[in-house]
């Protein structure tokens, strides 16, 4: 579990740090615990703002670096400048104009993309190909490290399990299994193995910890939950990236049974660090050490500050209560000096890492310019949105299209919409980069294309549909695409109804009315509530925001270039009102049945619109022959898998376990592995999942890892609601 992070303490790199903390002021030493924004720097009172948004206040916002406190050496960060150059610029005026000329850590957001963007992380996700999130991330390391920046505020891993929430968009969905090996491979991608080399970068694991579990979905709401399922299910991702290496930690901004999570000494400081090993630094989220006065739990930015570090917060991100109150809290025996000693070593230790010191100056305008949009880039990109794609429903085969139709209809608010391609988090890139869905159909076919918008995506304009029912009359296929613009998923951004938004489902209607086949490609952030499409639709494409070959790879998959098998790594419910919904719940007492008084509604199903795990091909896969094989250490377990249809395809199979009988209720299913494999027409191949009995447990009360004896529960299948079933015993 340590061996990642022990490489991080390094005799040499620590023997140098002893010798600068040496040398340090106080002020000095609190400077490097400060990040501050470019656009929003110093005398900015965000509190205020927040609890009465007036105007005029952003007049006072200073949008300059503050180069005086670089010469003062009272800054150790910047989060949000861009360019090779500016970040030069700046960086020289650390090394050669303040009094020990420590190197500034440049970090911005690149979360799926620098300016090639990628997939949203959750489209990616839906790939279950851990290795092709690496690729993204490296590529993306590449180039935002030629644009000068350090370290990347990525990747996110907060499980979500409320699709209500906008930033489940951002994250691996709302499984730890499959979301720590996402965490993993990022961290390896932007890191890669050597933090020196000038095209990585450092990763920052975040919300720490449980911000996707906000109540209601709404953003930065509070969070409560039992330690076990903190444990069990939202701390494995940052456990694995501790053990994949990662560099940085980001805290969050909501509060955790009662204390926030920017203050939480149990999470920061007794999880993060006394059980998990971690070495490197945590940054606080933005403005999340002052906003513990929001919370009420903190009487002033002074207070905060103190109660941040206290807990285990390093480095503040633009609140500036590390800056201006830490020295002040020292000086008065508040806080002890070794604490602060102890954040600033942290912090240090990355610039070591990164090899700031020996190369502070890693990239130039002409790096930066070569490395943009590479042609190698843009053929990732391609081949990651389109297995990001995860087929929902295709009936009578209706996809892949025919080559023989004349006329295709392109209709919906989405179709033409580069913008809306990229997603939330993709201000580095650049929505001319973008190919739309619209445009990639074009390219793709040989029949006449004809466009109607239909709607706009809000249905903030009235709705006329008759240009697009007129289209749809004229043509073999109507292929509509509908869903949410960039805006309506990411932070801050969650929705009470999670259907399609404004008239979208209308023109749907509309359209399906003409009796044309209708392939429904829906494009959005996170999983909707769709019971009409799922019926009403021949065919149903999730594409989510697929980056800036969105196009290409949306056509590739309609006219058969490539075989979809992309599966949901969240649930899609019927109706807003079952979320949160999860295919790994606890059992209940009263499973739904026909009897009155079981677990259920009264006007909608238990059961979700497509489970976790869920997506089709164009071919056909059939499991049988299982066999489990216990041993005492290591369960064996077998199955084989035939393509059973006329064309190659990939088949995500999927491992998954219940303790029968526990002293803790456990969950209905969990998953424990999963493989991707490639079979050809009429192929069979045997697929082998080892688990060791010690990963097979849960946590006791006492937060210990125990594995019981008794009867397992065990699954090969094709997503989480099916699959062979088998069984074995763990005896002690
Ligand atoms: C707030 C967001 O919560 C966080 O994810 C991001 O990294 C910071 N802002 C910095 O932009």
């Amino acid at each position: 579990m340590k061996d990642k992070q022990s490489q991080w303490l390094n005799p040499v790199i620590e023997a140098k740090i002893d010798a600068l903390l040496g040398q340090m002021t106080l002020l000095e030493k609190a400077g490097q615990l400060t990040q501050l924004g470019a656009s929003i720097v110093g005398g900015f009172d965000f509190n205020a703002f927040l609890e009465n948004p007036d105007p005029e206040m952003l007049k006072n916002v200073r949008r300059d670096f503050h180069e005086d406190w670089i010469k003062q050496g009272t800054v150790g960060s910047y989060l949000g400048v861009q360019g090779a150059e500016e970040i030069n610029r700046l960086q020289k005026i650390a090394l050669e104009e303040s009094r020990l000329g420590i190197p500034l850590i440049f970090g911005l957001d690149v979360i799926h993309g620098y300016r090639t963007i990628f997939p949203i992380p959750l489209a990616e996700v839906c790939s279950w190909e851990p290795e092709l999130a690496r690729k993204t991330a490296e590529v993306a390391a590449r180039e935002a490290a030629a644009a000068g920046l350090h370290w990347t505020f990525a990747p996110m891993m907060d499980i979500a399990r409320d699709a209500r929430w906008g930033r489940i968009a951002e994250g691996a969905g709302e499984d730890p299994c499959l979301g720590s090996a996402f965490a993993a491979a990022r961290v390896r991608g932007f890191q890669g193995d050597d933090l020196t080399d000038p095209q990585h970068m450092a990763a920052c694991a975040k919300h720490y910890i449980g911000y996707g579990a906000a109540v209601a979905g709404r953003d930065y709401n509070t969070v409560e939950m039992a330690l076990q399922t903190l444990h069990e299910v939202y701390l494995p991702p940052f456990a694995a990236a501790v053990d994949a290496g990662v560099a940085t930690f980001m805290s969050a901004f909501n509060d955790l049974n009662g204390v926030p999570t920017s203050a939480n000494r149990y999470t920061l400081t007794e999880v993060l660090r006394d059980r998990l090993g971690f070495n490197g630094f945590v940054v606080s989220d933005s403005n999340s050490i002052g906003e513990l006065v929001m919370h009420g739990y903190a009487s002033d930015r002074k207070d905060a500050g103190k109660k941040a570090l206290l807990a285990g917060v390093d480095m503040d991100m633009v609140t500036e209560s590390f800056r201006f109150d830490i020295p002040e809290l020292v000086e008065a025996g508040v806080v002890p000096l070794n604490v602060v000693d102890t954040a600033v070593r942290r912090i240090l230790r990355v610039k070591f890492m990164l090899g700031l010191f020996d190369q502070p100056y890693r990239s130039n305008s002409a790096i930066e310019t070569a490395a943009q949009l590479r042609p190698d880039h843009l053929e990732l990109a391609r081949e990651a949105a389109r297995r990001s794609i995860v087929l929902l429903k295709n009936e009578a085969g209706i996809l892949p299209l025919n080559k023989t139709l004349k006329t295709i209809a392109v209709i919906g608010p989405l179709a033409d919409s580069p913008a809306d391609m990229l997603g939330s988090w993709s201000f580095t890139g650049s929505a001319q980069d973008a190919v739309s869905i619209l445009s990639g159909i074009q390219s793709a076919t040989g029949a006449e294309v004809l466009y109607a918008q239909g709607c706009a995506a809000d249905g903030k304009q009235p709705a006329d549909f008759s240009e697009a029912v007129e289209i749809a009359k004229k043509s073999d296929v109507v292929i509509a695409v509908v869903g949410e613009t960039a805006r309506m998923s990411g932070e801050a951004a969650s929705r009470q109804d999670i259907g399609l938004p404004g008239h979208q489902e209308a023109l749907l209607k509309a359209i399906w009315q003409t009796g044309v086949p209708l392939v429904v490609v829906l494009s959005n952030g996170r999983p909707l509530a769709l019971p009409w499409v799922a019926q009403n639709a021949g065919a149903v494409l999730e594409t989510w925001q697929l980056g800036v070959q969105a196009g290409p790879a949306v056509a590739d998959v309609l006219f058969g270039a490539f075989n979809p098998a992309g599966k949901l790594a969240a649930t899609f419910p019927y109706a807003v009102g079952q979320v949160p919904i999860y295919y790994n719940r606890p059992l209940t007492g009263r499973p739904a049945s026909d009897f009155w008084f079981t677990s259920k509604y009264l006007d909608g199903p238990v059961e979700p619109l497509y489970p976790f795990g869920f997506g089709l091909s164009y071919t056909q896969f059939a499991y049988s022959d299982l066999i489990v094989t216990p041993g005492a250490e290591t369960i064996t377990i077998q199955a084989a898998i035939t393509n059973t249809g006329s064309l190659a395809g990939e088949e995500v199979v999927q491992l998954y376990l219940r303790d029968v009988t526990a002293s803790r209720v456990r969950p209905i299913k969990e998953l424990k592995g999963f493989q991707k494999i490639l079979l050809a027409p009429g192929e069979s191949r045997t697929v082998t999942f080892i688990l060791n009995v010690a990963d097979i447990g849960f946590y006791d009360p006492e937060m210990n890892y125990v594995v019981e004896p008794g009867l397992f529960n065990v699954w090969v299948g094709t997503n989480s609601a099916e699959g062979l079933q088998g069984e074995f015993w763990i005896n002690h």
